[in-house]
């Protein structure tokens, strides 16, 4: 590398940012131009026999590489150069679609918490005398301590070991067959009998603290970063293109949950845990059958004293209600299931000195105070940043710059500022005043009567605002573009190349190559990456949007409920009349209350926002909306169904679970478009409504029969 490309290099990059401060998008962003730009060094060397830059310059490239990695192990590239031997590359992992979603869990940080999950079981068969001990708060609940590691799935063909998968997004994994055959814990064929021809069992992989320590020290003494704690170790283990090097980890497997299974095996989940180990896996010793809630707590106690002798770093328990059937008719809720719960341990913490607050905007104009740290570790993890939440947060723990502050990180969560150690405060330190301008184009900021946030007035003009939006729009759950990070955008919208999301589709390969820090290469790359965007589902398209309060759960709902953004559009322009049919349906869905409608309605009511809108549907194809394929078998399907009058064999919140897991629409008035009205004991209005309408009206015994239950 010659001496003036040399400093330029050093010149266009004055601050790279500590890795510990990177944001998860910023670090996605990193690694790829990282990849792309180590690659072309490696072609340059090995292949042009041109190098650019010095080995010095390059080691540094991959050792920025390899601590981005090894920070966040999610984000390590099919393509990546820690993957690759010189400059030629391996293949990545397939990707495996999940016969049944890989679910997580509700969290519980309190024991009201976990009374609170108790009492809704209770709740949930409170009209059914069959469950007495559910009743009477003896449940049967199997808690076990909960891992700190990566969930995988097994999935066995008589009795073989035929697929292993990462979790991934739940939805969709990785391929690591090759490398979990490396694990001791993982049986190649299973034991005993009496398994399903097909199973799949799930279960958690982990690293003993002993050998996480082992591996780190290695690392450290051969001049590579260490992993951040075991559960990153464990992924950055699990994801590496090379068995041998999988091999060498000692990772570990416990089982305890599965997902498809051809036959029935198991009663209870205690039964399937004893089944899991008679088929030659390990299964946590420590799992415990426990009656009712005091005793799931006092469960939680005793792990929580002995938690520093167990081998391996647990983050809390898990209770699972222990009756299978029961597990069955709670069914799930968004993408956890009903009938399990995790109670966390509380958060760890330490002291450290706020250095200075930094204001961040963000895509609906709020201002949100970020402090700045003394670096300090938390449980084992460098923290350097922490939210303040807003202005009343830090005027009610007082927090000045210069203060020595309780810094708390529990589990997965941002840190945290707990409290302030007034003793050490420095005299010279006075209250922090919040900022009354936007940081970033300097409008007003104001404060709406009622509101938490305060606001950025600045709206499109606010260059924060909108690349805070259009990250959104290309963020993972949405439109999930790579190659396009913060950076870009803000590039590309302060050159006014993006302004708006439909702007990404008609970006120029030939400007973009054009502009500094692009070649063709990479800018045909990042149009290759666009174009396969350009068809999506209806759920990311709506997340995309970036309707307030509207996220990825939310998004999915509507997605369910309208099917088609044609119909999703009409409705939400009808629905802004109040008394229309279209405000009642949107209301109907479960899960979208007054307040959140009311977000949805006024996104529509803005003509700004739906020129936008009908500008991005011109440049995509948005597809319409496709049950799960388990479900469109249901008789079901598709259907909009309501509920009324009092059923005699399950509640409501039952019965309209049961039919949501079915694909029905389950609606509280009844409407054209209702298809069923079930009707139980005195039914009143709705079902006269119904009957003038034409709908067809089940009694309980009809209804039963079309969810599949014996009816008697
Ligand atoms: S059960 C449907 N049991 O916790 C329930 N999960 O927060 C599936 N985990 O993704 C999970 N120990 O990675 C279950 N004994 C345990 C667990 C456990 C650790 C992890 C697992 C899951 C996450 C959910």
């Amino acid at each position: 590398m010659s001496a003036s490309t040399a400093s330029r290099r050093r010149r266009e990059e004055p601050e790279l940012r500590p890795v510990d401060a990177l944001t998860e998008d910023e670090a996605r962003t990193e690694l790829a131009s990282l990849a792309q730009e180590i690659k072309r060094h490696d072609r340059l060397y090995y292949t042009d026999a041109a190098p650019e830059i010095s080995d010095a310059d390059y080691d540094a490239l991959r050792r920025r590489n390899t601590d981005i990695e090894a920070r966040f192990p999610e984000l390590i590239r099919t393509d990546s150069p820690t993957r690759r031997v010189g400059a030629a590359p391996a293949a990545g992992f397939a990707k495996v679609t999940h016969s049944r979603p890989m679910l997580s869990l509700e969290n519980a940080f309190e024991e009201q918490d976990v009374r609170d999950f108790f009492a809704g079981v209770r709740n949930f068969f409170r009209r059914t005398s069959t469950e007495a001990l559910v009743a009477e708060d003896k449940i049967e609940i199997m808690a076990e301590p909960k891992i700190d590691g990566l969930s995988i799935a097994l999935s066995y063909r008589n009795g073989r070991l035929a697929l292993g998968a990462t979790r991934g997004d739940g939805t969709t994994g990785e391929n690591v067959t090759t490398n979990l055959r490396t694990l001791d814990t993982v049986p190649e064929m299973l034991a005993g009998e009496g398994w399903p021809e097909l199973i799949e069992v799930r279960g958690e992989v982990y690293l003993e603290r002993a050998g996480f320590f082992a591996l780190n020290e290695e690392r450290a003494a051969s001049g590579e970063s260490v992993f951040a704690n075991p559960r990153n170790a464990s992924a950055g283990s699990l994801r590496q293109l090379d068995s041998a090097i999988t091999a060498r980890r000692p990772l570990k497997f416990f089982a305890y949950a599965w997902g498809e299974a051809s036959a029935p095996f198991a009663r209870t989940h205690e039964e399937a845990l004893a089944r899991f180990r008679d088929w030659g896996f390990s299964v946590n010793p420590r799992s415990r059958l426990c009656r009712g809630v005091d005793e799931a707590l006092a469960y939680y106690r005793e792990i929580a004293a002995e938690r520093a002798e167990l081998p391996y770093d647990i983050d809390g328990v898990v209770y699972k209600v222990n009756d299978l059937a029961l597990q069955e008719r709670l069914g799930m809720v968004s993408r956890a299931p009903r009938w399990a719960v995790a109670q966390k341990f509380p958060a760890q913490q330490a002291q450290t000195v706020l250095r200075d607050i930094s204001i961040q905007v963000g895509r609906q104009g709020s201002l949100t105070p970020v402090a700045m740290l003394e670096p300090i570790t938390v449980g084992g993890v460098v923290v350097q940043r922490a939210t303040l939440h807003n202005e009343d947060e830090i005027q009610r723990k007082d927090v000045r710059i210069g203060d020595t502050v309780v810094v708390q990180r529990a589990g997965d969560v941002i840190p945290q500022i707990v409290s302030v150690v007034l003793d050490r405060r420095p005299k010279e330190a006075v209250p922090y005043q919040f900022p009354d301008h936007c940081p970033i184009c300097g409008s007003l900021a104001m404060r709406e009567p009622g509101q938490v946030a305060r606001r950025c007035t600045g709206g499109l003009i606010c260059a924060a605002q909108a690349v805070e939006r259009l990250r959104h729009f290309v963020s993972r759950h949405c439109f999930d573009i790579e190659g396009l990070g913060e950076k870009h955008i803000t590039a590309f919208w302060q050159d006014g190349l993006i302004r708006q999301p439909g702007d990404i589709f008609r970006l120029d390969p030939e400007v973009i190559a054009k502009r500094e820090g692009w070649g063709e290469l990479s800018a045909r790359n990042l149009m290759t990456a666009i174009d396969e965007r350009r068809r999506i589902s209806l759920e990311r398209f709506i997340n995309a949007l970036g309707i307030p309060q509207v996220g990825e759960a939310t998004a999915r709902l509507l997605a369910r409920h309208y099917r088609s953004l044609a119909a999703w559009r009409r409705e939400m322009e009808a629905a802004q009349d109040p008394d229309s049919e279209a405000r009642a349906g949107l209301l109907d869905i479960h899960g979208i209350g007054e307040d959140m409608a009311a977000d949805i309605l006024g996104f529509f009511a803005e003509p700004h926002n739906r020129a936008v809108l009908d500008d991005l549907a011109g440049e995509v194809t948005v597809l319409d909306y496709e049950a799960p394929a388990q479900r469109t078998a249901s008789p079901l399907a598709g259907k909009t169904i309501v509920f009324t009058g009092t059923l005699e064999r399950m509640s409501r919140s039952e019965a309209k679970a049961r039919a949501e897991a079915l694909g029905a629409n389950v609606t509280g008035s009844v409407s054209a478009k209702t298809d069923y009205i079930v009707a139980g004991a005195d039914p009143g209005s709705k079902a006269t409504k119904a009957a003038a309408l034409g709908v067809t009206l089940l009694d309980e015994a009809a209804w039963l029969s079309l969810a599949g239950e014996a009816a008697g």
